[in-house]
């Protein structure tokens, strides 16, 4: 939540912040702002305004925009209301002093109250423009420079940040700082970046430093990069190369992130199970397992902890491996775990699921089951990510930037991880009879032409969603490995059309929501062929004998769902364990082109963000 980007060196600093939080917007987008030092009278000039970062380019259109040393931030609220006040950067009593921060404070009542017992006073309501005059009154009070006013005043925070601090007076620095909040620094010839991920930087330079936690960045002209922690200790910077290219981070010819990433996705599997899938070989080799392969082989029992989509996936993930590997697992939505007393028996093993690596209740689950001695094991497609840094071991989803807010290529990156994590195990184990073994690596290597072949069914889809644009609710339906595939579909919908949708498991239905099925509601229902294939046919019965509109995902040639549901929608047969890789696509257009004609903004909903570093 929250975008950040910094920039020091020889060029104009504008451009570089602007066209940075164009690509950090997906992390949030209610307001946005710029702190420059001018060039040509050395003041410090902040622009900011509710809205975008296109409203913040109109707004500065006509300014004084000069400067080779700026931040600038979009902003995902938290504390105080998306206005012009409350955007960052905020500034400190003297005005000495711009900072931009992503996270919360916590106990920014408690500075507040000492700042105005102190003379201070606020303008808006946030917690950040409490930790910048808290720094400021720390650097007055201490006399002390503004690197030991940061490390002495966050030495007192309680809570998550990634900060940038401009001082009017000193043009030639910035000073950063992140705990549990992304920061990236850029290292270029003479001149660094800072944002929340290298996204902003990519064009720029390929090395980059990821900040970590409690440790206070100083980017400088002409130095070299400085890091140290809270208590002045100076730390190693470890510079890495950027895996990003910058037509990941470009529409390429689509209208939203969106639509490009659900087209991606034959190839995005193709990615995941590069090197790691070898039909020739009879073989699944998923390194992070092998390594561990002791633990996994004792594991006593998986838990899974995500949130979301990812949630989602852990879901199909809980079924695979109980499935294929006889291991016991529950999975468990980690902003609930984070907060009980849960059971962690040694010998457990906990997988932590999240596709940005920077979720605040997954991050926060992990280091609980840590404290309680599990082994943790990360499935993230960010690198270096503050989650893949957290875990012992895991695995990364290689499905490429994800930008859309709607999660998709990631969804089946992760269920495809799962599902290679499945089959590795349950071959160490002897869980898998070794036909089963073969035939199973064969369909999952197949998946991505299968996916190919159901993104065609998009013209057709495209027009089904018309009929559909004015509904005010959906159902989804479906069993086994298809509920979770249910829950997904749902959510797409729901989180960009802004139409209230419900997932179930199919049977779960007569218990209750069937009072909702009338001949308004449209029921999307998961029914490829499966080893509940007759009891969901049973299930859309129902459905229809109330009048409810039945769109139903089924398996080519399939005649007994097609005879019965109104609309249908054909995908490649699989084996059920791998069918949600390829039901995932029709849903997640359906949802796409409902939001299209209702003219939502696809890729940014409202209320979102794309990565959730708050609680
Ligand atoms: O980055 P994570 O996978 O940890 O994010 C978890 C959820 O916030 C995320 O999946 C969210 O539900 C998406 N907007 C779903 O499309």
């Amino acid at each position: 939540m929250c975008g950040i980007v910094g920039y020091i060196g020889p060029r104009e600093a504008y451009p570089i912040l602007i066209n940075g939080l164009k690509r950090l917007e997906y992390r949030g987008y209610d307001s946005a702002g710029v702190a420059l030092i001018s060039e040509k009278d050395a003041q410090l000039n902040i622009y900011k305004t509710r809205g975008k970062v296109d409203d913040l380019e109109h707004q500065c259109a006509s300014k004084d925009i000069s400067g080779t040393a700026g931040i600038a931030h979009t902003r995902w609220a938290t504390h105080g209301e998306p206005n012009d006040v409350n955007a960052h950067p905020h500034c400190s009593q003297s005005e000495s002093l711009a900072l931009i921060h992503n996270g919360i404070i916590e106990n920014y009542l408690v500075l507040k109250q000492l700042l105005v017992e102190n003379g201070y006073q606020f303008k808006g309501s946030t917690d950040t423009e409490v930790l910048v005059q808290w720094i400021e009154y720390i650097k007055v009070t201490h006399k002390v420079d503004l690197l030991h006013a940061v490390q002495i005043a966050l030495r007192e925070v309680v809570g998550a940040f990634a900060i940038a601090i401009l001082e009017k007076d000193r043009p030639d620095q910035i000073v950063a700082a992140r705990r549990g909040s992304p920061l990236a620094v850029g290292v270029g010839e003479g001149e660094f970046f800072l944002a929340s991920d290298a996204s902003p930087f990519v064009e720029y330079t390929n090395r980059v430093v990821y900040i970590h936690d409690d440790e206070v960045a100083v980017i400088s002209r002409e130095k070299p990069l400085k890091i140290v922690n809270l208590n002045d200790v100076a730390q190693t910077p470890e510079i890495k190369e950027i895996e990003m290219s910058l037509s990941q981070l470009e529409k390429g010819g689509y209208p939203h992130f969106m639509l490009k990433e659900i087209n991606e996705q034959p190839q995005t599997l193709v990615d995941c199970i590069r090197g790691r899938i070898n039909v020739e070989a009879n073989n699944v080799v998923l390194s992070g397992v092998i390594d561990n392969q002791e633990k996994f082989l004792n594991a006593g029992r998986i838990i899974i902890v995500a949130c979301g989509t990812s949630w989602h996936a852990a879901l199909i993930g809980e079924h695979l491996i109980e499935d294929l590997c006889r291991i016991p697992v529950e999975v468990e939505y980690a902003s609930e775990f984070r907060y009980r007393n849960p059971v962690i028996n040694p010998g457990d093993i906990v997988i932590a699921i999240s596709q940005s690596g920077e979720t605040a209740d997954t991050l926060a689950a992990i280091k609980l089951a840590k404290s309680r001695g599990a082994f943790i094991y990360g499935i993230s497609n960010v690198v270096g990510s503050s989650i893949a840094r957290a875990t012992d071991s895991g695995s990364y989803i290689h499905v490429g930037p994800e930008i859309g807010v709607a999660s998709t290529k990631a969804f089946t990156g992760q269920v495809t991880v799962l599902s290679m994590l499945a089959l590795t195990i349950a071959q160490l184990k002897g869980t898998i009879a070794p036909d089963d073994y073969t035939r199973l690596i064969g369909e999952l290597a197949g998946v991505p032409d299968k996916m190919e072949k159901v993104l065609k069914t998009d013209p057709q889809i495209q027009e089904l969603s018309k009929i559909f644009t004015y509904a005010h609710n959906f159902i989804y339906l479906g069993r086994g490995y298809n509920y979770p595939a249910a829950l997904e579909g749902a959510l797409k919908l729901k989180e960009i059309s802004y139409i209230h949708a419900e997932g179930y498991p199919a049977a779960e239905m007569k218990h209750g929501p069937i009072a909702l099925i009338d001949e308004r509601m449209p029921v999307v229902v998961i029914a490829t062929s499966d080893s509940v294939y007759e009891k969901t046919i049973s299930n859309i019965q129902e459905v229809k004998a109330r009048k409810g509109r039945v769109v139903a995902i089924v398996t080519e040639g399939d005649e007994a769902v097609t005879d019965i549901a109104d609309y249908c929608i054909e995908v490649p047969r699989t084996d059920e364990r791998f069918a949600p890789l390829v039901s995932a696509i029709p849903l997640q257009l359906l949802a796409y082109y409902i939001a299209v004609n209702k003219g939502t903004n696809v890729d940014q909903p409202r209320n979102l963000a794309k990565s959730v570093t708050v609680e």
